[in-house]
């Protein structure tokens, strides 16, 4: 799934201007590395084997943590946030070092789950446990994302973020049930209380 929600956030990031500087904070393997043009992409992770595989895509690696991220302020033209919020323990902190990675007129691109029980009966209940579409226990539920504080910490930092949810096409989804390899697309849904998309540029 992590596949499918990195072409959904790529879709998010415009195509980079020469010397235009893209920061993946929580790369992972450097999935969104193949769905975007243009940028010098660096990306941080704390796990060496992550950053292993993410060279391989052509990312440049910084190992570090979120929370204080061996980078300075407003380096990024980009500052992506994919797939990690959920999984720190300090929200506030995480958006503080992504917003001061962000360079004025910057945007700022996440995905993430929501702090709910609909979030947690969809993301554990059933992705996790019944339908295989992410690893068993990879998510902790304390950890998810409360929108207000994700929101007015953003702002806070001089980002105006704007939300959407997102979900497996169920189509799409029939489809890989029955043969996996294929890719799933992501669309847009009518509720931010699951997964949701986030983006906004920063003031200046
Ligand atoms: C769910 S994966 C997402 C990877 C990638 N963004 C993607 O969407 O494919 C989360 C990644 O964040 C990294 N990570 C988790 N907490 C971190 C932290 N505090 N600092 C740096 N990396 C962290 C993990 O090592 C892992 O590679």
């Amino acid at each position: 799934m992590l596949h499918w929600l990195a072409a959904a956030r790529a879709r998010l990031i415009p195509r980079g201007r020469p010397g235009a500087v893209l920061v993946d904070l929580g790369c992972g393997a450097g999935l969104l590395a193949p769905h975007v043009e243009g940028y010098h992409h660096i990306g941080v992770d704390f796990s060496q084997e992550a950053l292993r595989q993410a060279r391989e895509h052509g990312v440049h690696p910084v190992r570090g943590d979120v929370l204080a991220v061996p980078l300075p302020d407003e380096c990024a033209d980009v500052v992506v946030a994919g797939e990690i919020l959920e999984h720190v323990h300090d929200l506030r902190g995480a958006v503080a070092e992504a917003c001061r990675l962000l360079r004025p007129g910057g945007l700022l691109v996440l995905d993430t789950l929501a702090d709910t029980a609909l979030c947690r009966l969809v993301a554990i209940g059933i992705a996790e446990r019944v339908a295989g579409l992410a690893p068993r226990g990879v998510h902790d539920p304390a950890l998810f994302v409360d929108r207000g504080v994700l929101l007015e910490e953003c702002a806070r930092h001089g980002v105006r973020v704007a939300l959407r949810g997102i979900r497996p096409s169920l189509t799409d989804l029939l489809a890989w049930s029955v043969r996996r390899g294929r890719p799933v697309r992501m669309v847009p849904t009518s509720t931010t209380a699951v997964l949701f998309q986030g983006a906004g540029r920063k003031n200046g």
